[in-house]
């Protein structure tokens, strides 16, 4: 069973990127997280990341096919992005949201999802650990 971990734009300057909001960890550490998280949940990780947004639309055409699930940090355009919510809604496996940060104690531009309602799910404010509990997430809807 496939999971896809799909992170969208500037995801991949974690580590460097605002370490007070993001942490210390790099997107790589996470990736090694969800791996041996994988390997206790019995799921494969195809682990992903991308700045532009018709990537992350292909990819998650691409999961309906090949997985059963998607764990997705889409970045700013979770705030923005219609064509991501109409993919999520495009495909019949299930979808988490997920955000390391707390979107709802930051600015008021980050409280809107436009892929909220598409997704089964969302988890928040968890630091990293937010991509290991989307991972379980997924197993307890997957079992
Ligand atoms: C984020 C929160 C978003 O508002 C922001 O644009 C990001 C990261 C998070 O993981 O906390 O790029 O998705």
């Amino acid at each position: 069973k496939t999971i896809f971990v799909l992170n969208g734009p500037n995801l991949n300057m974690l580590g460097k990127r605002e370490p007070g909001i993001y942490g210390g960890k790099t997107l790589k550490d996470i990736e090694d997280d969800c791996r041996v998280a994988g390997r206790e949940l019995d799921f494969e990780i195809d682990f992903r990341q991308s700045n532009h947004e018709g990537l992350l639309v292909d990819w998650l055409h691409e999961a309906g096919e090949k997985a059963v699930g998607v764990a997705i940090n889409a970045g700013a355009y979770t705030h923005t992005s219609l064509a991501l919510h109409d993919a999520i809604k495009a495909i019949s496996i299930p979808v988490v949201e997920l955000h390391i940060s707390n979107v709802h104690a930051r600015e008021e531009f980050r409280h809107h999802s436009m892929i909220a309602a598409a997704c089964k799910g969302v988890i928040c404010g968890f630091g990293p650990s937010s991509y290991i509990l989307a991972l379980h997430a997924l197993k307890s809807i997957n079992t």
